[in-house]
């Protein structure tokens, strides 16, 4: 999410990620033994996907996935198919390994997506991508998405697994103020105290930090753990929470103090916010490309649409 390289993102996210430090995470990652990543045609307006193509990870047999974003002008199925064309090409790949359909923010139910590149190919859904960590994980809505896959054989993929920041080391005041999932939850950093302290004290038990205590949690809920890794160092940091594993105690102790801040509950007019606010912020990226980098979001667009025209 964090890899896109348009002035937007830069202006957005404080800075972008050199190609140096994408090599370097790359080469890490390989080493380590990392093989899925996660990206979206929202991200950067296509420059994430393009991106990982120029790194070689899914020429390298790594598991990309990507995302189909359901903006408010898409309304039919070629629509689907042609954006996930379109992503496929940036990739550089006949066929991504995984599909997911982004925040379901569209007026139309998530399922004619679903309908135009599932059931109708019999390609069975495997996973499912959720916000999953101990800011969420109390809410009955995440618990029954979660039971659900469970009992269906499809897969969690958790993202925000520290909480955009707020379950890490080093959080202040300041940091969670300007934090976009606090924002989005209206979540205070005094509310947040309780789950850190535990959080912190599990990590200083292990001598570990408190992110690899999150992502062993979210591990042990079953889930793939998501992180947003912007460097070799936090790379290093986060695959380290492989190296051990979480009594039951500890498990039980984290789910207590684990809050229920689901963002799947909010209110209607938030969510017609949302959408109108992504299918803008889609025509920013869009207007970005025409002024500055004219990496193929949108000349490709039209080629695919063409072809299936
Ligand atoms: N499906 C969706 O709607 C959706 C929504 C959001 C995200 N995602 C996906 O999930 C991925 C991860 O989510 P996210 O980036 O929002 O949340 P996250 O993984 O909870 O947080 C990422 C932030 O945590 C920090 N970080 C990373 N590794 C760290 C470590 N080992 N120790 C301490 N801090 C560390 C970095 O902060 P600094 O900035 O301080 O370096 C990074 O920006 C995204 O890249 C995206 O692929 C999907």
């Amino acid at each position: 999410m964090m890899w896109g390289t348009t002035a937007l993102d830069r202006r957005i996210n404080g800075y972008l990620i050199s190609d140096a430090t994408l090599r370097g995470i790359r080469d890490e990652a390989a080493r380590a033994g990392v093989t899925f990543f996660d990206t979206a045609e929202g991200y950067g307006g296509g420059t994430s996907e393009i991106r990982l193509r120029r790194l070689g990870i899914p020429r390298a047999g790594g598991v990309v996935a990507t995302k189909f974003l359901p903006t408010l002008w898409r309304w039919s199925e070629a629509s689907f198919i042609r954006a996930l064309r379109a992503s496929n090409w940036r990739l550089g790949v006949e066929c991504c390994d995984i599909y997911f359909i982004h925040t379901p923010i569209h007026p139309r139910s998530p399922d004619v997506w679903v309908r135009a590149a599932a059931r109708k190919h019999g390609i069975r859904i495997a996973a499912n991508q959720i916000m999953f960590n101990l800011l969420v994980s109390d809410a009955p809505s995440v618990r029954d998405v979660v039971k659900t896959c469970n009992e269906l054989g499809i897969a969690v993929v958790g993202y925000g697994a520290l909480g955009q920041g707020l379950l890490s080391d080093g959080l202040t005041r300041n940091k969670a103020r300007a934090n976009r999932f606090a924002r989005l939850t209206g979540l205070s950093f005094d509310e947040l105290s309780e789950l850190r302290a535990t959080i912190a004290e599990i990590a200083a038990g292990r001598s570990v930090s408190m992110a690899q205590v999150c992502v062993n949690w979210a591990m042990r809920k079953s889930v793939l753990p998501l992180v947003g890794i912007r460097s070799v160092e936090q790379l290093r940091d986060t695959v380290a929470a492989t190296t051990f594993e979480l009594s039951e105690a500890e498990v039980r102790c984290l789910d207590r103090a684990a809050l229920s801040s689901s963002t799947f509950a909010r209110p209607i007019a938030r969510r017609a916010a949302f959408t109108v606010f992504i299918s803008c912020l889609v025509t920013m990226y869009r207007l970005s490309h025409l002024f500055a980098d004219r990496t193929a979001f949108i000349s490709h667009e039209r080629h695919t649409s063409a072809k299936i025209e």
